[in-house]
């Protein structure tokens, strides 16, 4: 690892070099399952995580490796390990610390798979957990149970855009012996490197802005050594969540221009937010670049740019909620983010579907809630399309009604 380049050289350059024997610039695939040993005292010594190497394709392969220590030196890690998409680096998470009878913290609003894994397939394995509001840390304290044995957070958080206080947090959860394990997706690592901040564990979709393409699904859980060796032995290995090397040759290609990917999406994402929250149709907007989101000021201390993501209520609620979005004509109804495209979404009827109403009304995911990731687009053409959109709103006799 180079630690003396900056974020951005190391996003192009680290861990990467010409193909020793072709010169190849561009990293090679190899998707090979089965590997050679030139004796069995090497082959043993790898299987047994004390000397570097692969040894077979369920377990990691040498494209995906190279992208793992990339991804390590960007987050500040040791290691970190490529799984097949954010959903399996999550419950790899959180099943490399909890087992039948233990219990873990989680705040309110989290992505709608995090929330599904928690509540209907972690009970069936007796792990059992409660959502908890991370921006109070006194209050999450009192939460603490005997039998907790991890706190889980997002911040960001999808799609309310809450700002948690990491170093807060996580210094609270030391004194508790309690590992932190940060979902990164929103902010990617040039945004937040949540390790140096205190957490242990920090997990991605690198379906988003790492690999940034919309065509690849995969994730990565990042962390010390020996939790890693674990994640890689114990789950990813045996339940067969690992990572291809095809995905992580796209991802690695994607990742070249990430730095300028994510400037431009935090550019756009401002000038959006800004623009909907001047908007006499717009009821309330969440982005953490504005003055009125309530964590502005710990957003500006703890991430380097606001990120991409921008959600909203429009005047009305679930009715003009939905007739907006279907009117758009550049931005798209998708349930992904982190893409080229402008994307938007309906979290109660998509992403956050299968949560509870009334638990989705607790966590602030309103039904007349919009959530825009903002694309790459010119801002212009961005703009104009939410303003025909707004504009075809609400009727003519209705619009003088209608004030900020
Ligand atoms: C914050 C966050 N974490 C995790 C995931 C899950 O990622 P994947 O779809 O790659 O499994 C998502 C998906 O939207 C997400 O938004």
């Amino acid at each position: 690892m180079q630690s003396e380049w900056k974020m951005d050289t190391k996003i192009i350059h680290e861990s990467q070099s010409p193909d020793p024997r072709t010169g190849a610039i561009s990293q090679s695939v190899i998707p090979a399952v089965a590997y050679a040993f030139p004796d069995a005292e090497t082959a043993a010594s790898v299987v047994a995580g004390e000397a570097e190497g692969v040894y077979y394709g369920r377990y990691g392969n040498p494209t995906s490796r190279t992208l793992e220590k990339k991804i390590a030196a960007l987050e500040g890690a040791e290691d970190a390990l490529g799984v097949s998409s954010g959903m399996a680096a999550i419950s790899i998470a959180l099943l490399g610390f909890l087992k039948h009878g233990d219990h873990v913290l989680v705040t309110k609003d989290v992505y709608g798979g995090t929330y599904n894994f928690l509540t209907s397939l972690a009970p069936r394995f007796g792990i059992e957990c409660d959502f908890v509001d991370c921006t109070d840390t006194a209050g999450m304290l009192q939460a603490i149970k005997p039998n907790t044995k991890a706190v889980y957070i997002e911040t960001p958080s999808n799609p309310k855009l809450t700002i948690l206080d990491i170093k807060q947090i996580t210094q609270a959860c030391k004194l508790h012996k309690l590992p932190v394990i940060v979902d990164n997706t929103f902010m990617s690592p040039c945004l937040q490197k949540p390790l140096e901040l205190g957490a242990d564990v920090v997990v991605h979709s690198a379906t988003k802005y790492i690999n940034g393409h919309g065509d690849v699904l995969a994730g990565f859980v990042v962390g010390s050594k020996e939790v890693i060796r674990f994640m890689r032995k114990r789950l990813m290995g045996d339940l067969g969540q690992n990572l291809n090397a095809w995905d992580s040759f796209l991802i690695l290609r994607g990742m070249k221009t990430m730095a300028l990917r994510v400037e431009r999406h935090c550019r756009n994402a401002q000038t959006v937010a800004e623009y909907l929250e001047a908007h006499p149709y717009i009821e309330r907007v969440f982005y953490p670049g504005l003055e009125s989101h309530p964590q502005h000021k710990l957003a500006l201390a703890q991430m380097k740019g606001m990120g991409g993501i921008v959600s909203f209520e429009v005047k009305g609620g679930i009715t003009e909620g939905k007739k907006l979005i279907n009117s758009l004509k550049l931005a798209m109804i998708s349930f992904s983010l982190g893409d080229p495209e402008t994307l938007v979404q309906h979290p109660a009827s998509m992403t956050h579907a299968s949560i509870p109403q009334k638990e989705r009304v607790q966590f602030g995911i309103t039904d007349g809630l919009i959530r825009v990731s903002v694309g790459l687009e010119d801002v212009h053409d961005i703009i104009a399309d939410f303003d025909q959109a707004l504009a075809a709103l609400f009727p003519y006799t209705e619009r003088n009604s209608i004030s900020k």
